[in-house]
């Protein structure tokens, strides 16, 4: 049998993730939370792990570089999913994604300038919107984009909300709702059907 190589997001997803491939009989061969390795042979001779930032995982697995990963529905929105099948959602890490702004503050008329590091799914919902905005792509930190005047708005992920809280900002808009999927690489999904399958079917029974 061929090698299935899962490609993980690290953080808060890949803890809530080793229950469900512990679930599904996938142990890494080392702990992975303690670890500086990136990729991680199992007790399945025909199964490894990858542990890559959320926003790479896609990339991997539409490239066929995975055959499957892990990541969040944000991460899949942004990405476009080319390539790639979302058969499963594993319902962890769930979030929303929402626009934000300064608290008290309304959202001025006319063209707005937005800070986030969403910018495919930022241009695409203010277009849906019918609004005009200039997006600024920051990696991180974007509460303080609309603080430090450098933005109107932003486009974030927002759990509890306390950080928009913490920062003075408010939720404003839904964008989506956001759970981690699996997604599988569209020619591995032929080619290893078989094996990806009975996968997909252990995790599915792993998360009901
Ligand atoms: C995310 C997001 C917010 C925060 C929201 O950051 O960017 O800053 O979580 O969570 P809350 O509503 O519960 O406060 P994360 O910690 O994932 O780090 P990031 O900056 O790498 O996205």
């Amino acid at each position: 049998m061929n090698t299935i190589t899962i490609a993980l997001t690290k953080g808060r997803i890949l803890e809530e993730t080793l229950p469900i491939l512990a679930a599904a009989g996938i142990e890494p061969a080392e702990d992975i939370k303690k670890s500086r390795k990136l990729i991680f042979k199992t007790n399945q001779p025909q199964v490894q792990l990858l542990v890559l930032r959320g926003s790479d995982v896609s990339t991997y697995v539409e490239f066929g570089a995975a055959d499957m990963g892990v990541a969040g529905k944000d991460m899949l929105l942004e990405h476009g999913g080319r390539g790639i099948y979302e058969p499963l959602d594993l319902g962890i890490a769930r979030c929303r994604l929402m626009t934000a702004g300064l608290k008290g503050q309304s959202t001025p008329s006319g063209r707005i300038k937005v800070a986030t590091k969403f910018v495919n799914i930022a241009k695409q919902y203010y277009a849906s919107q019918g609004r005009q905005a200039d997006i600024i792509k920051l990696y991180g930190a974007m509460e303080l984009a609309p603080i430090m005047n450098l933005a109107d708005e932003i486009v974030d992920i927002v759990d509890t909300g306390n950080t928009l809280l913490a920062n003075g900002l408010e939720p404003r808009e839904h964008i989506a709702d956001v759970s981690s999927r699996v997604i599988v690489n569209k020619a591995s999904m032929k080619m290893k059907h078989a094996h990806i399958q009975s996968l997909l079917d252990d995790f599915a029974k792993a998360v009901v």
